[in-house]
């Protein structure tokens, strides 16, 4: 019988386990081979040149946390074996007390994230835009990634309503540059100082703390039809995009105007863009309700398995470039409204290179929760714009990190030290793990001999792009552009497919529905009459409401196909496919397809009644019926054979129902006719292919390549 070509993921040790407890002294096992930590560089940056571990624990014998090797750790220290336990046990007081402190508060907000290692490699095709080195041709950077969910705590399900964190590291030469974006190029509001409104309002209310990770309630909603401006956020999560199938298929984006300047000091005003090479994709609603109680780490497990099965996710770094003009407008585009994105059909996205993630994290604790992003993490060729929302932001994350992390040395922990030289006059405070030498940590000296010195621009210095400042009086106000609130969410709107208009429209039918309060309903109603009249009616008829007449009416827009998720080809390497077999299954043709899967740079899974081998091979099974559900794969083929006299089971009715409901592709033989009309299926519908195993995957892998069959999805009248 045939082996798999890759593995399966999954596994939890870099060794399988023995059955009886190892008692033989040994080393520490290594990780798994998908897997590494931080550079080993010193809290200021210097290779330290040790071997790979060096920082992991070692030694073949269990010790204090000081070294000294233990007898024991299985009994605290008695008077007598029945007797009380003695204070003087400090063997025990060390392990708990350590054990009492082992949290640290959560992200305020993007508590729940994901992280992976990789590597950005430069196209240099960005050197006439930014001297910024690591956009030089074929310079290579490593680079750390944390993806996240916004509103929900630690421990909170992963394909939950929100926007996505997609926040970047870049370990340059010429210092650290962080790229602390989102899934999605708006944000809620205009102005740093109502970041602490917003987020009050999403996360759960504050007297029964209920609910968590979800916008569908009553403060979140009271809050966005009142301050009109989140609007355009709002709808581009109510969209598809709020529930991604996976990291791996989220487009990221700076959000905000960054100011670039190239080695002859020209500027140019620039938008951050990330690609990702298997397109954009996202679950379905009813899916993703499933997912949170089949697997809240979905998003998690997904990044993970993805990387230890060797198909490493990638994107491509761009950017929308805009003439740095004074008004800093571009086609009647404020750039410096963090509400507004400029369609890349005015603005084409001009590639400058390739990140790929190609090993998982050693220690989540050490490095996705200790990991500190910071937009002020700047390198010469990049600048900040007046953005006031990014300003509030370079305030704001130095500032919680310090209580987050315990003091204001975070920046030394291994995910965060950089791997450029560190020569700075920062001293002393809680954590402190560098030993600096010098005697004069002031500038200027003369007793430290001058040192440090300042860099001249040749010597690549960062230096605050010169700008003109505007005139003007002190005043708390915005420019008159920021009142626009509703010419945006109408173009997205008209941007998307009718299958994408009709998911928006529920997922606000949705929401809304689960608000308590009538009025705010009514309130929402009136914002979204503003944004588009269908989109209102769909959902006022779902909430049994009438239609409100719109306040500001919407106008024409030019649409930006671009927005949308849908019609397009892309990459199937990567992608999930469930083959369920029955006792009857022929495991020659469920191993022909598995390899033909697997040669597609798919990951295949077998389901099997129970767990254990495919009968008759010594190839194990992934999935039994009762740990597979539908919603973990993006196409299901049936080799399901027995017409036994009960018919098929419910289980596998339910998996065929769900998968054929989510407009996942099918394929099958045998009884994989009965299978679905079981379930209620159209067994000639779209998108359900029968044949021979390599016919079925091959025709899967074309349908794949569309995401979903999304004629199934039938329109909202
Ligand atoms: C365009 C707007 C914004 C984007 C794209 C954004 C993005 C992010 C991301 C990706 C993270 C998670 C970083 C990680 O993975 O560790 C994060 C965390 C955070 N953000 Fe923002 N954010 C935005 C606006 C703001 C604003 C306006 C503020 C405050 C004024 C803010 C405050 C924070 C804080 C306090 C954290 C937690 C940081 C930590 O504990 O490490 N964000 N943000």
């Amino acid at each position: 019988m045939t082996t798999p070509s890759q593995p399966i993921p999954g596994a939890p040790s870099s060794q399988p386990p023995s059955f009886d407890e190892p008692t033989e002294p040994r080393k520490p096992l290594p990780p798994k081979p998908d897997q590494h930590g931080p550079e080993l560089v010193s809290p200021t940056g210097t290779p330290t040149g040790e071997p790979e571990g060096s920082r992991s624990q070692s030694g073949d014998f269990l010790t204090t946390a000081q070294g000294a090797r233990l007898q024991d750790t299985d009994h605290s220290l008695k008077a007598g074996r029945r007797g009380p336990t003695l204070l003087q046990d400090h063997h025990l007081r060390e392990i708990i007390t350590h054990f009492d402190h082992e949290r640290i508060p959560e992200r305020v907000v993007h508590a729940r994230g994901a992280g992976a290692h990789g590597v950005f490699q430069s196209y240099g095709t960005g050197t006439g835009l930014t001297r910024a080195g690591f956009l030089a041709p074929d310079v290579e950077t490593p680079v750390f990634v944390r993806f996240s969910t916004v509103v929900g705590s630690r421990g909170s399900a992963d394909v939950v309503r929100d926007t996505r964190g997609f926040a970047v590291k870049f370990y340059t030469d010429e210092g650290t540059f962080d790229l602390v974006g989102n899934n999605i190029p708006v944000f809620f509001i205009q102005d740093a100082i109502k970041f602490p409104d917003v987020v009050h309002a999403a996360k759960p209310h504050p007297d029964r703390e209920i609910p968590q990770a979800q916008s569908a309630h009553d403060t979140f909603w009271d809050f966005v039809s009142l301050h009109t401006e989140a609007q355009a956020h709002t709808l581009w999560f109510m969209a598809d995009r709020g529930i991604p199938r996976s990291f791996r298929m989220m487009e990221g984006f700076g959000v905000h105007t960054f100011r670039l300047i190239n080695n002859e000091g020209a500027t140019a005003l620039v938008k951050f863009h990330w690609k990702p090479v298997m397109g954009v994709h996202s679950l379905v609603w009813e899916e993703a309700q499933i997912v949170n109680g089949m697997d809240p780490d979905f998003h998690r497990r997904d990044l993970a398995d993805a990387i230890e099965s060797g198909n490493f996710p990638s994107w491509e770094l761009g950017v929308q470039v805009f003439p740095d003009v004074e008004d800093e407008m571009y086609e009647g585009i404020d750039l410096l409204d963090p509400t507004k994105f400029v369609p890349e059909e005015l603005a084409p996205v001009q590639m400058l290179g390739r990140m790929t993630l190609n090993a998982n994290p050693k220690n989540y604790f050490a490095e996705v929760e200790q990991v500190a992003f910071h937009p002020g993490h700047l390198v010469p060729g990049i600048d900040a714009s007046n953005d006031p929302l990014l300003h509030g932001r370079l305030f704001s994350y130095l500032d919680t990190q310090i209580s987050r992390l315990g003091g204001p040395n975070f920046g030394q922990l291994p995910i965060n030290r950089p791997h450029a030289p560190v020569n700075d006059m920062l001293r002393d405070g809680m954590h402190q793990s560098a030993d600096y030498a010098g005697v004069a940590p002031y500038k200027p000296n003369s007793l430290d001999g001058g040192c440090p010195f300042h860099a001249g621009i040749d010597a690549g210095a960062f230096i605050d792009v010169p700008q003109a400042v505007q005139a003007g009086k002190k005043e708390r106000a915005n420019p008159a552009s920021f009142n626009d609130h509703f010419s945006q969410p109408t173009l997205f709107y008209r941007s998307l497919t009718p299958t994408e208009q009709d998911h928006a429209a529920q997922a606000y039918a949705f929401e809304l529905g689960k608000c308590y309060e009538q009025t705010i309903r009514e309130r929402q109603l009136t914002a979204l009459a503003n944004i588009d009249a269908d989109l209102c009616r769909k959902v006022a008829a779902e909430l049994g409401l009438p239609v409100p007449v719109a306040t500001e009416p919407p106008a024409e827009q030019i649409p930006s196909p671009a927005v949308s998720q849908l019609g397009q080809s892309w990459p199937v390497a990567g992608r999930v496919i469930g083959i369920v077999t029955d006792s009857g299954s022929d495991p020659a043709q469920v191993l022909e397809a598995r390899d033909a899967i697997t040669a597609a740079g798919m990951l295949a899974l077998i389901v099997a009644p129970v767990g254990g081998k495919l009968p008759g091979t010594e190839d194990t099974v992934q999935r039994s019926y009762a740990t597979a559900r539908s919603v973990e794969f993006d196409a299901v083929v049936f080799a399901t054979s027995v017409a036994d006299q009960n018919g098929p089971d419910p289980r596998v009715v339910v998996l065929a129902a769900e998968a054929f409901r989510h407009a996942k592709a099918i394929g099958g033989w045998g009884s994989a006719p009965e299978v679905l009309q079981v379930a209620g299926v159209d067994a000639d519908a779209a998108g359900i292919v029968h044949g021979n195993p390599g016919e079925v995957v091959e025709a899967l892998g074309g349908l794949l390549a569309h995401h979903r069959v999304w004629e199934r999805f039938a329109p909202i009248q």
